[in-house]
């Protein structure tokens, strides 16, 4: 990939739909008694791994036009499938449908790609072995596994040990397909897009506060789940590419369209703006539960700032971005706490810092904290970017691109497709060269 001869971005877009929504509904629809259609569904690698996993559960799925169609076997529905799950690179599609499986007597086999078996799994296994499924791991913690689901799945509490959406959302599937009341208890509240589809819904279930941030769900299964049709909103992951494009090139105004608000994912929003962007916010509509915005981005000079290891659980997908954003930005940026970054689609701490060092930006790592002092003229590499694989750090130094002095070139644009296949086309779209 050579430097992009984008000088700024102009112009509006429609951002493509959210990643973890879009596994979300295809699981609730599959676990629904009939037929749910889905808009704006993310056609991304990691979706159609959740896809082709369902289709192996005996789920049929098809699309038609714009539009995807899946015809759910009701709570309890999985059918044996006749070969191993392959969730490929996609974290989500695994811990959800592993979670999802547990609560059925099927006997499940679940692999993955390189990048993806080295990522814990005991994160969610611990809870479902209590709950009676026999799983086996690779090395107590890896894929490949195998999983021999119980439709005697014990209904227990089950309390969070590190804030994780996935484990939560998990749960959620599992206990909605088990006889009895299942509790779990989260310390500090995630991404949140599980309980609202439960709203959306109109499935029983009882939210109350748990421990200062905390949240106690309660769900009482097997529930059975009425088909409902679904628009999945814009993912602001993506759109976070586009807003710090916009910020860091010079003279770029843009509008970014049908973006989720869910301030459980637009935290990094407020940082951009602590950070001296331009960037307004209007509400537009509600889409499946959801609440939908227009973002609007001047060009601006950036600042440093310091963010907190408390937020960073709302933040963990933005931090190849903000590091773009921060190299880009006057001054000294800590961001704090990043642990869990180290078990991401790469180890994105290093990452962020071996990659900032080949484009000459002054990057340290002192344990899992990493402090980036921001420059002016960036200078860029005659070197690789090395991406390991990882969609998130390809697009994040895609994006640096923009404006380094020499040309960034990436080892492996492919992986793009992990989650955003037409982010080279929309970002042209935006562009004026
Ligand atoms: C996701 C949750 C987050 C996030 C991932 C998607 C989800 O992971 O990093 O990209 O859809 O639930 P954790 O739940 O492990 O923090």
């Amino acid at each position: 990939m050579t430097k992009q001869k984008i000088n700024k971005l102009s112009g509006t877009l429609r951002i493509v739909g959210d990643k973890s929504i879009s596994h979300r509904v295809l699981i609730f629809s599959s676990i629904s008694t009939g037929k749910s259609e889905i808009m704006n569904l993310l056609e991304s690698e990691d979706v159609i791994s959740t896809i082709n996993i369902l289709k192996n559960l005996g789920i049929k799925i098809e699309k038609k036009k714009e539009k995807w169609i899946v015809y759910g076997n009701g709570t309890n529905g999985y059918i044996q499938p006749k070969k191993a799950l392959n969730a490929n690179n996609s974290g989500t599609s695994a811990r959800l449908l592993i979670a999802a499986v547990s609560s059925n007597p099927i006997y499940c086999t679940f692999i993955g790609d390189t990048s993806l078996s080295r990522r814990p799994m005991s994160r969610i296994t611990d809870y479902l072995e209590k709950s009676g499924a026999n799983i086996t791991l690779t090395n107590n913690d890896f894929l490949p596994l195998t999983i021999l689901g119980t439709s005697n799945s014990l209904p227990l509490s089950h309390k969070i040990s590190k804030p994780s959406a996935q484990v939560k959302s998990g749960l959620i599937f599992s206990a909605l397909q088990t006889n009895g009341t299942t509790i779990i208890y989260e310390k500090r509240k995630t991404r949140n897009h599980s309980e609202l589809l439960l709203n959306y819904l109109k499935i029983p279930h009882r939210i109350s506060k748990y421990s200062g941030e905390g949240q106690k769900i309660q769900i009482s299964g097997p529930l059975e789940i009425k088909p409902k049709n679904y628009t999945v909103g814009g993912d602001p992951s993506s759109a976070a590419f586009f807003i710090v494009a916009g910020l860091i090139t010079k003279g770029s105004k843009i509008a970014l369209t049908d973006v989720l608000m869910n301030e459980t994912r637009t935290l990094y929003i407020s940082i951009l703006k602590k950070m001296g962007g331009k960037i307004k916010i209007r509400k537009t509509k509600i889409r499946s539960g959801e609440q939908l915005g227009t973002i609007e981005v001047t060009s601006s000079s950036l600042k440093g700032i310091l963010i907190p290891a408390k937020i960073a659980p709302y933040l963990i997908d933005e931090y190849p971005i903000l590091a773009i954003a921060a190299s880009c930005a006057k001054g000294t940026t800590t961001m704090r706490g990043l642990d869990e970054l180290r078990f991401k689609e790469s180890d994105r701490i290093k990452s962020i810092q071996s990659n900032l060092k080949r484009c000459e930006v002054d990057c340290k790592v002192l344990q899992n904290n990493i402090i980036i002092k921001g420059s002016k003229n960036i200078k860029g590499s005659k070197k690789l970017i090395k991406t390991y694989d990882d969609h998130r750090i390809a697009m994040s130094f895609y994006i640096l691109g923009l404006v380094s002095k020499l040309p960034i070139k990436i080892d492996n644009e492919d992986c793009i497709k992990i989650s955003y296949p037409n982010f080279k086309k929309n970002l042209e779209k935006l562009s004026i060269k």
